[in-house]
């Protein structure tokens, strides 16, 4: 038989497992070795009310197949109490897959404070306050993985979702700086933007695409980037149905003009096929990739760098 990616002796912290990923995540990571503290606040996918069962439900799923877990049934928002049910119960934490989310869908136009704040509470800072709170750890044993949850609403946009993507989107600068930090100390930081069947899509998506979506088959993806022979960090990946592909950022080759008075609006507008030129793109990972590029084209000709000047050596076009 093929040899199994293994968890044996590691902590695996799964937010928001009492159902759908979460559970999906909790139960693989309890039956390849690990011990796993499932949490979840129990609540309804808009984040109203709480209950001990969702979480509960899980473990005891686990302890049944002959895994070890432990609940927590705290918001993700007391971010602290989750990692030391870890440390209570099994004295490290090694991962941490931070998965909890709910909805708030609404248009724009009719959205509120309250629909923009819990959001962010529940998806920024509850990331932010379980990592926060695991870091110190991973630092101390120079070894830890982490999982931060994005979604297409985030990357892409989504009609209704301005809080939900804005909170989405944040996972992928917070993952992408968190990576950098912690690259020192063998902690690495992964984005998933997962698509699967659950509470939270089963409304919106037509059945059969929903049986082609279980959560189960995110797992494999999230179980290779946790793994400890895992090398990859501060990636973005889209994963669900059985597919899965990296996401990157891309930069248009890009128009440099003159940083004097021949700046101007309309000298961007005669060139705009150059902001938007993809054909020869660069492949940005640092905010030193955009100081080396503006280095590299300052030492350039005008002509070399594509201005078009006319007889008073002005751009002509204002
Ligand atoms: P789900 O609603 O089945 O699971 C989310 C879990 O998080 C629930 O069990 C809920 O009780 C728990 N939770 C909510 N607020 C919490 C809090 N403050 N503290 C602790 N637990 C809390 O939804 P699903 O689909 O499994 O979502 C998991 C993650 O994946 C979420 O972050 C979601 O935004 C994200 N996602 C899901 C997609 C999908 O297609 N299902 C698409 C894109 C992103």
């Amino acid at each position: 038989m093929a040899e199994q990616l293994r968890y044996d002796g590691q902590v695996v912290v799964v937010t928001g497992a009492g159902g759908g990923l979460g559970r999906a995540y909790a139960t693989f990571f309890g039956s390849r070795g690990a011990s796993v503290v499932v949490n979840d606040l129990g609540g309804s996918f808009k984040g109203e009310g709480n209950s001990t069962k969702a979480a509960d439900v899980v473990v005891n799923e686990i302890k049944a197949a002959g895994g070890k877990a432990v609940a927590n049934y705290d918001s993700v928002e007391n971010g602290e109490r989750i990692i030391e049910t870890a440390i209570k119960a099994f004295g490290r934490i090694d991962v941490l897959i931070n998965n909890a989310g709910i909805l708030r869908d609404i248009s724009f136009k009719n959205i509120k404070d309250e629909d923009w704040d819990l959001i962010i509470k529940v998806h920024v800072k509850g990331s932010y306050k379980c990592a926060r709170a695991a870091w110190p750890y991973f630092r101390k044993q120079k070894y830890g993985r982490v999982i931060n949850t994005a979604s297409a609403a985030g990357l892409f946009g989504s009609f209704g979702q301005t809080n939900y993507s804005a909170a989405k989107l944040a996972m992928v600068g917070f993952t992408e700086t968190l990576a950098k930090e912690g690259a020192k100390y063998n902690i690495l930081c992964n984005v998933v933007a997962p698509i699967a069947a659950s509470r939270m899509t089963e409304t919106i998506m037509p059945p059969d695409v929903l049986k082609a979506l279980k959560p189960d088959w995110v797992v494999p993806l999230v179980a290779v980037l946790v793994h400890k022979s895992n090398t990859e960090t501060g990636s973005i990946f889209e994963a669900g149905g059985g597919h899965m592909a990296k996401l990157r950022w891309e930069r248009s080759s890009g128009l440099l003009l003159k940083a004097d008075d021949s700046y101007t609006p309309g000298a961007i507008l005669k060139q705009w096929n150059k902001v938007t030129d993809f054909s020869n793109p660069q492949y940005p990972t640092g905010p030193n990739d955009f100081l080396t590029l503006l280095e590299d084209s300052m030492k350039m000709n005008p002509s070399d760098r594509g201005e078009t000047l006319d007889f008073t050596g002005r751009v002509a076009l204002v």
